[in-house]
């Protein structure tokens, strides 16, 4: 039987799955890598780390896979940058994480020079600290050692695909996706290309950027000396929420999804049409498969959602592993009036505030740790609705039923309170992994595994349909009370 290895760079680790013609996830591995916090407000990896990882959960899965795979998908963390020399594929500095803050100032100044409308215009997505091209400027400012090596081509400037994509063919592909390249600010939606204006206006030259080529493409071929033994095509390049979109057969205009990851986003694919942007969610590429025209998304991107449930077991040591915190929050009938609003890196949509910390409001000395267990998946579905409401408001459009992935989707507790939050039903599929299934679909697609989106489709199953239960939300009180403590916390460390 033909399978796809499909290699999901995310956030805080690597997964990798094999997957069968049935879409059936028939292998597993994963690699955790270390998140480096030079200072406050600034996320780092080591990119040696991450493509160390990329082997180690790629072997992992090989290792129990029942048939060798046919061909790879690569899925990744978007917007984050690296920078690698050209001959040596070796890092120049760590990469600068979609999380990391250190460019509000530099968005500020831009903000306020007027550049905004003509930004948003050409990208559908807006002057914050989030997208790829601000983290560029502010290294082209700020290290100009590392930006002489850029300017004299000896440095390729990408994001996870593209450098995943050169280690991969040990440095015989320099390229992207539009799914990856729209996340930039670099990437105009109307050309399908590079912006030399854009490229102008942050400081990054042409030259650094890698070539841009459709989601399912054969890039090249992985290096069998760089990559396990393996000589197989890299058939698919795709952003991880736009993969899941595609995992979750999301393939016609008007579904949409939700993936619950270190952060949440909610995608709704708006077909043929880039609409434009409005109630703060950005335009984004969904994909552009070979030979046809392009799939535009509108985007809800929520920063930290995961990464709380994380923050509780690292940070607190409230709970000893995340999956502990549904039976501890199932422990207490509500939050008991405590509201947690987890800004630790900002706020995305549709508040965007880089600015904003988190804090939590309502402790009493009656509060517990599974207060704050409930208070923080409550925070998870405010943030979600939030989103889906902007959605509605935006396509004039309300959200029938809410479809959920992600590692957080196996959360019966929080699937629950998403429904009675939302009004709406959330249904989960059966594999949850649909980041990597995108991936591997679209890889599969480019190597003849599967022969068209209607084979895709044909994938989907519905494990469980959460229904909302109507005398579980206290009418409008306590979502009042959480937009109250959201704009509290705005502008805290401006
Ligand atoms: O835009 C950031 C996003 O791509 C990160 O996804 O799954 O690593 O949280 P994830």
């Amino acid at each position: 039987m033909m399978t796809v290895l499909a290699i999901d760079a995310g956030t805080t680790g690597v997964t990798a799955v094999v997957v069968d013609a049935d879409g059936t996830v028939v292998a597993r591995g994963y690699q955790e890598f270390p998140q480096l916090f030079p200072r406050p407000g600034w996320v780092e990896h080591d990119p040696g780390a991450i493509w160390a990882a990329v082997r180690s959960a790629a072997a992992r899965a090989l290792a129990v896979a029942p048939h060798p795979p046919s061909c790879v998908g690569v899925t990744n963390q978007r917007e984050t940058v690296v920078l690698w020399d050209r001959r040596t594929l070796a890092a120049v500095r760590p990469a600068v994480v979609w999380q990391d803050r250190r460019s509000t100032e530099l968005c500020r100044r831009l903000r306020d020079a007027g550049h905004e409308p003509l930004v948003t215009a050409r990208t559908g997505l807006r002057l914050d600290p989030y997208f790829s091209a601000t983290k560029l400027a502010w290294l082209a400012a700020e290290e100009p050692s590392t930006w002489a090596g850029v300017r004299a081509g000896r440095t390729a400037v990408g994001t996870v695909d593209s450098y995943l994509a050169a280690r991969l063919t040990a440095g015989r592909a320099h390229v992207t996706d539009p799914s990856n390249a729209s996340r930039t600010l670099l990437y105009d939606l109307s050309t399908g290309d590079w912006s030399p204006e854009l490229c102008a206006l942050f400081d990054v030259p042409r030259h650094a950027l890698p070539e841009i080529v459709a989601t399912n493409t054969v890039v090249g071929r992985t290096d069998p000396d760089a990559f396990l033994g393996l000589d197989l095509p890299v058939a698919a390049l795709v952003g991880d929420q736009q993969s899941a979109l595609f995992g979750q057969a999301c393939l016609t205009e008007g579904s949409s999804k939700c993936t619950y990851g270190t952060g949440s986003f909610m995608l709704v694919n708006t077909g043929p049409t880039a609409m434009r942007p409005g109630t703060g969610l950005v335009t984004t590429v969904a994909w552009q498969l070979a030979g046809q025209a392009t799939t535009y998304a509108l985007e809800g991107s929520i920063f930290v959602t995961g990464a709380a449930v994380q923050w509780l077991r690292d940070g607190l040591g409230v709970i000893p592993a995340a999956p502990a915190i549904e039976p501890l929050a199932a422990s207490v009938p509500d939050s008991g009036g405590v509201v947690f609003v987890p800004a630790l890196t900002g706020l995305g949509a549709p508040d965007w505030d880089p600015y904003a910390r988190g804090a939590m409001f309502g402790l009493t000395r009656g509060t517990t740790r599974a207060h704050l267990a409930r208070a923080t998946l409550d925070a998870i579905a405010f943030q979600v609705r939030d989103v889906a409401d902007a959605m509605a408001r935006c396509t004039g459009r309300p959200l029938t039923s809410l479809t959920v992935d992600g590692g957080a989707a196996a959360n019966n507790l929080l699937c629950q309170l998403q429904a009675d939050q939302l009004g709406r039903p959330v249904r989960r599929p059966v594999s949850t992994e649909s980041t990597a299934l995108g991936a591997a679909y679209l890889a599969g697609l480019a190597t003849g595994v599967w022969h068209g989106t209607d084979d895709i489709a044909a994938r989907w199953r519905l494990d469980r349909e959460f229904t909302p239960d109507p005398g579980a939300v206290d009418g409008e009180s306590s979502r009042q009370r959480w937009r109250r403590a959201v704009a509290a916390v705005r502008g805290w460390s401006g």
